[in-house]
């Protein structure tokens, strides 16, 4: 069998940290299961822009197209703040969220019980918390036009951006919240700001319509503003929600609360066939970066979602799911997810402990 290629796309601050802890799960899973994996390195982010003056450059982009998988840490930080807007580092991920027709946003939020206690919500409102926000990730007002900032007759200045969806974008996005919901407990919530904004109105008449291809699917609509009181009132009443890409970078935010920190949440970002970039949730921490704190456990469930989803290896996901569970057990914490009174691990720390529980039978 060909060597699949992964590449590698570390970013800024706490990025390099935390894919190297996945990078050494990796290096484990690959050899145990025998995968054929070959990984390689690339730029993105406010160190592409150092390196030469892009934050995504054509040879970054050219090998995320052939590679089979891409895994990347995470963009950004203040010292960039005042780089013309097109040359961020964050346009570097969103124009790789675009250029590869990364729409379909997975963002599961799931508590692992010995975390109960990690979470800002009481144990008994979040335990066996299981939930899928499904995030539309090429369009919507992240990428809609006209936008920018422009000066009226006044001479005041005036920011715009447009809320557009494509009925063709929300019945792809549906489709996919729909058939996910399908494989697992057949609820989808699907939320937008219906009461105020057309392109919604036309969010919700597109996801009704596609409804009846999923009869084993219970559908349900929520305007944004309650989903996210729901969110944190009784999170376990959601399956799966399906969102914009705006509403679903917010609640998705929230939801990793639920689950104890940010530092937990993977995604993976599909394309129309399946392939896909993953990354955690969380950005580059620029208040944490070189110390040693950041949590990797989002990163390295990532490579589980990568394996399950792009790669078709499910038991070396769950090997990686299961190992994350076992150093949990042990009581292994970051400082994100750690109790107080109690000693925190480091990011390498926790990393190693989870290749050592991988390597344990
Ligand atoms: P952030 O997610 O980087 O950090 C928010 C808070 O969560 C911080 O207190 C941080 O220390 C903490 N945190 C995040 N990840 C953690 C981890 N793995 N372990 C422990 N604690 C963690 O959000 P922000 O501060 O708003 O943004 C910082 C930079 O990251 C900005 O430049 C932003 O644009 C960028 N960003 C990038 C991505 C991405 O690359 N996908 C996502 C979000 C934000
Ligand atoms: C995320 C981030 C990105 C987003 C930023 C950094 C462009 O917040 O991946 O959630 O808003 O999509
Ligand atoms: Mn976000």
């Amino acid at each position: 069998m060909a060597a699949r290629r992964i590449l590698i796309l570390p970013g800024d601050h706490i990025g390099p940290e935390i894919v190297a802890e996945a990078e050494k799960v990796i290096a484990v899973v690959d050899q145990r299961f025998a995968l054929g994996l070959a990984l390689e390195h690339g730029l993105i982010g406010g160190a592409a822009y150092e390196a030469c003056g892009d934050p995504l450059p054509a040879e970054t982009l050219e090998r995320a197209r052939a590679a089979d998988a891409t895994l990347l840490g995470a963009v950004g930080g203040p010292e960039w703040d005042d780089v013309d807007r097109a040359l961020r580092p964050e346009k570097g991920l969103l124009r790789i969220r675009a250029e590869l027709g990364l729409f379909g946003n997975l963002r599961p939020a799931i508590l692992y019980p010995q975390l109960a206690e990690a979470s800002s919500l009481k144990p008994e409102v979040v335990s066996g918390l299981d939930l899928l926000i499904v995030r539309e990730l090429t369009g919507g007002i992240y990428f809609g036009e006209p936008r920018g900032i422009r000066t009226l007759a006044s001479g005041e200045r005036e920011g715009f951006n447009t809320y557009v969806y494509r009925e063709s974008e929300i019945e792809r996005i549906a489709r996919l919240a729909f058939r996910l919901a399908a494989q697992r407990g057949g609820r989808l919530c699907s939320v937008d700001k219906a009461n105020v904004l057309e392109a919604t109105v036309l969010w919700r008449e597109v996801v009704e319509r596609i409804a009846p291809e999923f009869p084993e699917v219970t559908l349900t609509h929520l305007y944004v503003d309650n989903a996210a009181m729901q969110l944190v009132m009784a999170p376990k009443q959601f399956d799966v929600m399906v969102t914009g890409n705006l509403f679903g970078d917010i609640l998705s935010d929230a939801a990793a609360m639920l689950t104890g920190s940010i530092g937990m949440l993977p995604s993976a970002s599909l394309d129309a066939a399946g392939r896909g970039l993953y990354e955690p949730c969380h950005g580059s921490a620029p208040d944490i970066s070189g110390q040693g704190k950041a949590n990797p456990l989002a990163t390295i469930l990532s490579v589980a979602m990568m394996l399950r989803y792009t790669l078709g290896e499910p038991a070396a996901a769950a090997a990686i799911e299961a190992a994350v569970g076992r150093v949990l057990d042990d009581g292994l914490r970051t400082a994100d997810i750690c109790a107080a009174g109690r000693e925190p691990v480091s990011t390498a720390t926790m990393g190693d402990a989870v290749v050592a529980a991988l390597g344990s039978p």
